[in-house]
Order: C-alpha cells, then sequence, then structure tokens
C-alpha cells in the first residue's frame, strides 16, 4: 500500500516517521511532499528510504492513500492542485482540525471519494496518539485501512461527526492540560526542594500509571482515587485543596471552552 504525505511539519513528520517505523508500511511506500525542502532532508536523514518531493502532483502518482498535513487554510488550495491527479480508487485522508468530510466531498473531483477526518494529537511522535477518526463514502474496507494506518501511533477511536469538536478539546488539547498539571507538580516540588528534572520524572511517571490503570482496566477515577484516599488522610487532604482551589470547575472550563 502506497502512502502519500503532503506537509512534513510536526503532524506529517510524525506521521511519516511513525509509519516508516510501525513495521507495517514499507518506508520505500511513503512518500512525503512539502513546500520547502528543510523538513523533507530532516526526515530523509531519519528514514533514508522514505521517498520526498516538493511536488504534491507527484507525491500523490499511485498512491492508495493521500494523507493532507498542512494547514486548515490550505486544504482548499491543495486539493485544487490536486485536482487531476487524485484517482477514484484513492483514499483521502484530511488531518486539518475543523475541516468537515461535508467540506472535504466539496473540495475532491470524485464526490464519492472516501474521505476521512482523522485527529491525532501530539503523542503522535511517541507513538502514543489518541486519534479520533470519523469518514464518509467509506467500506469496512477503507476505513481498516485508515485505523490500521494509525493505530501503529497510538490509539483509535472512531467518533460521530458531530462529537468531533468536543472529543478533540478532550484528547488533542487535553495533552496541554495534562502538561498544565505536570508543569505545576513540578513548581510544587522545586518547591518542596526536590530538583526540578526528578519532579518531572516522579510526576510524569505517577500520571503514566494513573493512565494505564484507567485504560487497562474498566474503572471509574474516582474510584481508583478513593484506593488511594486513606480517610483522614493526606491524600484526601490534597484531594479537598485541589477542590478548594476549583480544580474540577477549572479543567471542566478549559474542555468546555477549547470545543469552541
Ligand atoms: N499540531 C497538533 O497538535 C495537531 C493536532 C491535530 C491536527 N492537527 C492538524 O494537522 C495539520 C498540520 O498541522 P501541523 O501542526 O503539522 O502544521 P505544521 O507543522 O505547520 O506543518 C504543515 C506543513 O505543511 C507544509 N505546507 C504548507 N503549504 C504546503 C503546500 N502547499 N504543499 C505542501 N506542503 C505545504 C509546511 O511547509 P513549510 O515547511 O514550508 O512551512 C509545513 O511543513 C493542521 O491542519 C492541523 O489542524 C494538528
Amino acid at each position: 500500500m502506497r502512502i502519500a504525505i503532503i506537509g512534513a511539519g510536526n503532524m506529517g513528520g510524525a506521521l511519516a516517521g511513525g509509519l516508516a517505523g510501525g513495521g507495517k508500511v514499507s518506508p520505500a511506500d511513503i512518500m512525503v511532499s512539502n513546500r520547502s525542502e528543510g523538513k523533507l532532508l530532516a526526515l530523509k536523514e531519519k528514514y533514508p528510504e522514505i521517498g520526498t518531493t516538493l511536488s504534491n502532483r507527484e507525491a500523490v502518482k499511485g498512491a492508495d492513500v493521500v494523507v493532507l498535513a498542512v494547514k486548515p487554510y490550505l486544504v482548499e488550495t491543495v486539493l485544487a492542485e490536486l485536482e487531476s491527479s487524485l484517482r477514484d480508487n484513492m483514499v483521502l485522508v484530511s488531518l486539518a482540525a475543523g475541516i468537515s468530510t461535508n467540506d472535504l466531498s466539496s473540495m475532491v473531483p470524485f464526490p464519492s471519494l472516501p474521505v476521512f477526518r482523522v485527529i491525532p494529537n501530539t503523542a503522535m511522535a511517541v507513538g502514543e496518539s489518541m486519534t479520533l477518526m470519523c469518514y464518509r463514502n467509506a467500506e469496512s474496507c477503507h476505513v481498516d485501512i485508515v485505523e490500521g494506518l494509525f493505530s501503529q501511533l497510538g490509539r483509535v477511536l472512531v467518533v460521530p461527526e458531530k462529537d468531533m469538536a468536543a472529543a478533540t478539546a478532550l484528547s488533542s488539547c487535553g495533552i496541554a492540560y495534562a502538561l498544565k498539571f505536570l508543569e505545576a507538580s513540578v513548581t510544587a516540588g522545586v518547591y518542596m526542594g526536590i530538583t526540578p528534572k526528578a519532579s518531572k520524572e516522579l510526576v510524569a511517571q505517577a500520571m503514566a500509571g494513573a493512565a494505564k490503570i484507567i485504560l487497562d482496566g474498566d474503572s471509574h477515577p474516582g474510584e481508583e482515587i478513593l484506593k488511594v484516599c486513606t480517610p483522614g488522610g493526606l491524600t484526601i487532604k490534597g484531594v479537598k485543596a485541589l477542590e478548594d482551589g476549583g480544580f474540577s470547575s477549572a479543567v471542566i472550563a478549559a474542555m468546555v471552552a477549547a470545543k469552541g
């Protein structure tokens, strides 16, 4: 299966690298195009077998899956440029935030082309993305292909398109809020005399452990919190301090604000 990735920035570069190292796609079957050369050279240095080009049309020649990894405002221009290069047996995947599958269908030469709107998060770079996906005109074989590609870079969840904005607030913007918790915790560690390096490791591993408990099991976070809280103990005092500071309502407000 040949994959064309248009745009070698944060997302396109991480996707190309993740797929090249994932073992399911041969790096030689990945072709990446970018407007300027620097990122392509850096990618080629790391993954010499990946094909690179400055021509988007060249990139999609013979591709089975075309991934758009350019900024949302460029999607229409890039698809107009590709109009004569797209084929009706291709699958189009857009990573662009806020561009609906309906918008995508209206920008391609074949209205029946399978189009996917996919929202990974920045943890794609380390193979731990939470990737959201919705689609239009796709058969289950197309869904399997796209899901198979992105599952090499973390988890994938198919979401009804009407829920994409809310789900994006949780998983894509949510990574920033998780990092805000980590940042504040490092400050607390330093305040209590622990080095920034050790503080970062202590909290990041605690967060990774908490996430794994939830992802691997089926308990509610509240149940896991109570397991850590001895009645009248120190942890529950900390939980109360968090709530006194408005922690839960601040997190909810952040997520709701990020939905737009
Ligand atoms: N970052 C995130 O957390 C995140 C999460 C989910 C989805 N997304 C979506 O992913 C998409 C890419 O975001 P990003 O963060 O990867 O952006 P980015 O780092 O700015 O990458 C975009 C790349 O597209 C290239 N480009 C611009 N115009 C082009 C053209 N006409 N033909 C080919 N390449 C072109 C740019 O080239 P130059 O090197 O010349 O500038 C740049 O390398 C966006 O639509 C965004 O909404 C991002």
